[in-house]
């Protein structure tokens, strides 16, 4: 006689990146972080369904056989989230939006339907009350006719619902909140969340419906964070600001389907979030001319171009080490640009304190920031004011040198049309036409710089 037997056996999931392994690490392989190992039980013998992408063929097949179609995709009434997810949602697609709690993911993701009126939306709540969620649509505005509430966290109840409802876009909020009553542990775990979007995966790929899933992520990216997600979903779209600043920043940093680091603007405000169409204009001063300690930065954003303020502030340091902080720039490279500052060029920067922060949360990561890092540092140091109409756009290398950086063309265009009159860059930058309507001001190392700008 033939007894089911349920075998069980431990693996262990690392929190930060997903990756799983059969014995406990004290840091993970693939991303080096420590401590991040959690258990999980699985059934063996039993191996889930995998997930299939339809119409991707069962045998392989010469590439150049293969067909391509355009995707089709949905615009979600919001120009800024079209944009970033490369001209609308892909129909089938699994987009995975995530941020820390309080920024805002819930808002936008009942802006989008409540938008686009002709879309026939399904908006699973797993953390509100139907009522909340109305009383914020009240206070939304725009066209609810077509857009279900649905208060549930059982996926099975939330499947089958989805395929009577047969919606033309799904919302589900969130992720952590979900649970499948097949898999034993509670809501949130590793396992849980897991299965919830390999559920959710298959249903889009399947029923040809796209699918927004909203996941929380801490600062120090909690267990069981979405994080681990990042592989099985096709889009990753990422909420960035101070919560208590107005500006929110929503990044694509995996798109199946279209170019990542596209970056969107929003400003809260009391009638949900505002779409900032052009960020320069929040991200430069508001305060008046003439303070030390700022620069401006012609930075590109996949392929945008907008400027935005640098600051600094350098102090003597108050106790005996000095203190390096930076918010939205990375401290590392803050450290290395000081180094450079200190060798290359002579500041003494060791005994000062240098806090470093980029306008309206932004995180930087173009290298064509560097020039104006240097440059709010120097200008601090200094209590010296950079003219309000000047703006900057290079690298700067291990050596001093100051390197060019791409589509330079396109950031001086940019600042010219926002009335800067004089562009730092580097001497190697080549511009095929020459910028009309702003001084290119051309400069190899941090010595030439600081004599064209502090003479
Ligand atoms: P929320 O979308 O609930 O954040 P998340 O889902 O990411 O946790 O909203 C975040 C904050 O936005 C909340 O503190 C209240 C504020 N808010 C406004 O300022 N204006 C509005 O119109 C709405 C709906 C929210
Ligand atoms: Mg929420």
């Amino acid at each position: 006689m033939a007894t089911s037997v349920k075998k069980t056996k431990s693996v262990w999931f690392c929190s930060h990146c997903g990756n799983e392994y059969s014995k406990w690490l004290g840091r993970c392989p693939a991303c080096g972080e420590w401590n991040t190992m959690v258990e999980k039980e699985v059934v063996t013998g039993k191996r889930p369904a995998a997930v299939s992408v339809p119409g991707a063929g069962r045998k392989p097949m010469p590439l150049k056989e293969v067909t391509t179609a355009q995707e089709d995709r949905v615009s979600l009434g919001s120009t800024e989230v079209d944009r970033l997810l490369g001209g609308g949602i892909v129909k089938g697609s699994l987009v995975l939006m995530g941020g820390e709690p309080g920024i805002g993911k819930s808002t936008l993701s009942l802006q989008l339907p409540l938008n686009s009126p002709a879309l026939k939306t399904l908006y699973v709540t797993g953390e509100e009350s139907v009522k909340q969620v109305k009383m914020r649509a009240d206070r939304l505005g725009g066209d609810a006719s077509n857009c279900l509430i649905y208060s549930e966290t059982d996926m099975s109840a939330i499947l089958a619902e989805a395929e009577e409802v047969a919606p033309d876009l799904m919302i589900v909020d969130s992720v952590q909140t979900m649970y499948c009553p097949q898999v034993e542990s509670t809501a949130g775990s590793v396992s849980q969340i897991k299965e919830v979007a390999a559920q959710l995966l298959r249903f889009a790929k399947e029923s040809g419906v796209p699918v927004v899933l909203i996941g929380h992520i801490t600062k120090e990216g909690a267990i069981a964070g979405p994080k681990i997600l990042e592989h099985i979903v096709d889009v990753v779209l990422q909420f960035e600001g101070e919560n208590r600043g107005a500006y929110r920043v929503l990044r694509s940093i995996k798109n199946r389907f279209g170019s990542t680091s596209e970056l969107a603007v929003f400003e809260m405000t009391g009638a949900g979030l505002r779409e900032v169409a052009n960020p320069s204009e929040m991200l430069i001063p508001m305060h008046e001319e003439g303070l030390s300690g700022t620069a401006i930065s012609a930075m590109l954003d996949g392929n945008r171009p907008f400027l935005f303020e640098v600051q600094a502030l350098v102090s003597s340091a108050v106790y005996g080490t000095a203190q390096r902080s930076a918010t939205g720039f990375d401290v590392r490279r803050l450290n290395m640009l000081l180094a450079v500052l200190e060798r290359r060029a002579g500041f003494k920067l060791g005994q000062k304190d240098v806090f470093l922060n980029m306008a309206g949360g932004l995180r930087i990561t173009d290298p064509a920031c560097d020039l104006a890092v240097i440059c709010a540092v120097l200008s601090s140091n200094f209590d010296y004011s950079i003219p309000a109409d000047v703006c900057f756009a290079g690298e700067v290398g291990l050596s001093g040198e100051i390197r060019p950086v791409s589509q330079a063309e396109r950031r001086a265009v940019e600042a010219a049309r926002l009335g800067f009159k004089r562009i730092f860059v580097s001497s190697y930058t080549h511009f095929d036409r020459k910028p009309q309507g702003i001084e290119v001001v051309k400069v190899a190392d941090i010595p030439a710089l600081v004599r064209a700008l502090f003479k």
